[in-house]
């Protein structure tokens, strides 16, 4: 009877479940048309309403590339998280799908995803809003299920995992992995409340964990906690991946509330150590990017990230939303640098040519809400300058090379972040401009920026350098279907 019971029970909540996303799904579907779409990106993922946060989940399943995202649909500020979910076939065209978790007493925190036979699993951290349910562990990690990588169910034994070696309530946003037999996960804490460390466990079946080490730690310069940590093989290499909060600022570095950064070394799964071998360096210099998560397909290892940041003032939430996602970017590792580039197909957007050629000083591109443009290997020696403005008003932007600091310059009205360039190769820009975002891939992409930019109206682009420059630029068109 007991058994019986418990089956009625779990078949009731299912139904309830499913009851909660379809009236999510209808308010979403009757709030999109009062959506101010000025500052709406055309073709990088935002949530359809509301807030949104971190990647989550970045996976690959049933010949679909998955993207999950922290969502919180009801107001566009963070309140208790759900994961919104959005597939593509080829990372640049993007359709959003039902909301994938929707949270209960615990809210769905950071994580991510892996095929574990014919499932795509999620693997996320739930942190408990109600204390008085025994036992209580404020953050432990939590599955989610599912067969058609659209409909997924909480695994019935949740939470999966709670065990951290200080007890720390720290303890949040596994990234899981598959190595052989074995399924590892690492996963973000703190050593005393107020020392970033990341942890390592492993599992055969993403049920049962182990813990193996502490697999990095702060010294004391690296923040109080390490945020959405990633760990990955590159090129032979090991990289660690993670988003500290509260380290200082240092001149030039480190100028946003916070970083996401990574460290590169040698690791065995042996003994599970992790050797560092390089300083911590930002993955992007701009004003907008943080919690970035990878994942690898075909050989190939991409990276996404928040195009956003804590603390903002998100100009867009008056608009009924706020936080997007930056392009997918296609990561390499060449010597001690990870160089990103968007991703191939994104030429798939070029729809119709704004200029081709040289571009005189003083004179100006118009755009529409969107555009790319390539700038032919600029004269170094001389200053590049570069305006982006909106045709009614708002903010601008503006990208400079200058050429006795060595530096890039990337300056959102009169808020410099700048980094000495020295190009591998390629001596080129790339940058694409969405509705309310400018992002600049310097030479191979081993500097990239990504910054928002609340223009009014159309793009317009103003060459101010004292320079010719040589150009493409194009319109492109939208690639996210709401
Ligand atoms: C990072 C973060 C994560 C957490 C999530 C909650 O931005 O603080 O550590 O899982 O946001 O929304």
């Amino acid at each position: 009877l007991v058994a019986l019971l418990s089956a009625v029970v779990a078949a009731a909540e299912v139904i309830y479940m499913e009851k909660e996303k379809l009236e999510l799904e209808a308010y979403i579907q009757e709030k999109l048309p009062q959506i101010n779409d000025r500052y709406k990106l055309d073709y990088h993922l935002t949530p359809r309403v509301g807030w949104m946060s971190d990647p989550n989940g970045f996976s690959f399943f049933n010949g679909l590339f998955h993207m999950f995202y922290q969502f919180y649909p009801y107001a566009s500020r963070w309140g208790p998280m759900h994961w919104g979910h959005a597939v593509s076939s080829d990372l640049v065209h993007w359709n959003q799908l039902p909301t994938a978790l929707i949270p209960e007493d615990e809210m769905c925190f950071s994580g991510s995803a892996i095929q574990y036979k014919n499932l795509l699993v999620l693997m996320y951290s739930g942190r408990r809003r109600t204390p008085e349910v025994a036992p209580f562990k404020n953050e432990s990690q939590y599955l989610a299920y599912s067969t058609d990588g659209v409909d997924f169910a909480k695994y019935e034994n949740n939470p999966v995992l709670s065990y951290t070696p200080n007890n720390a309530a720290d303890f949040r946003d596994p990234k899981v992995w598959k190595h052989g037999d074995y399924y590892y996960v690492v996963i973000g804490s703190t050593k005393d409340s107020d020392t970033g460390r990341v942890l390592l466990y492993r599992s055969e079946d993403l049920r049962q964990w182990e813990f193996l080490r502490v697999l990095a730690e702060s010294k004391g310069d690296l923040g109080f906690l390490w945020a959405c940590p990633d760990f990955f093989e590159l090129n032979g290499k090991y990289v660690l991946l993670i988003s500290p909060q509260g380290i200082q600022p240092q001149g030039d570095r480190f100028k946003n509330a916070y970083q996401t950064g990574y460290v590169i070394g040698d690791f065995n799964y042996e003994t599970f150590e992790f050797v560092p071998e390089t300083k911590f360096q930002e993955l992007d210099f701009g004003h907008d990017f943080y919690v970035a998560q990878t994942m690898e397909e075909n050989g190939k290892r991409y990276v996404v990230g928040w195009f956003s940041m804590w603390e903002q003032k998100y100009p867009e939430a008056e608009d009924g939303w706020a936080g997007a996602l930056t392009l997918v970017r296609e990561l390499r590792l060449v010597g001690d640098r990870l160089v990103q580039k968007p991703v191939l197909d994104m030429v798939q957007l070029r729809n119709g040519v704004v200029a081709s050629g040289w571009y005189m000083p003083q004179s100006t591109l118009n755009f529409g809400r969107t555009g790319e443009i390539i700038i032919f290997e600029p004269d170094l020696t001389q200053v590049v300058e570069i305006l982006f403005e909106g045709t009614d008003g708002g903010e601008k932007a503006s990208i400079q090379w200058n050429p006795d600091t060595r530096k890039v310059i990337v300056d959102r009205g009169n808020d410099i972040r700048q980094v000495e360039w020295n190009p591998l190769q390629s001596l080129s820009w790339r940058i694409f401009l969405d509705a309310s975002s400018v992002e600049l891939f310097c030479g191979e992409g081993e500097l990239v920026f990504s910054t928002r930019v609340y223009k009014l109206g159309n793009w317009r682009v103003t060459n101010l350098s004292p320079q010719i420059l040589t150009i493409d630029a194009y319109r492109l068109s939208k690639s996210i279907e709401q």
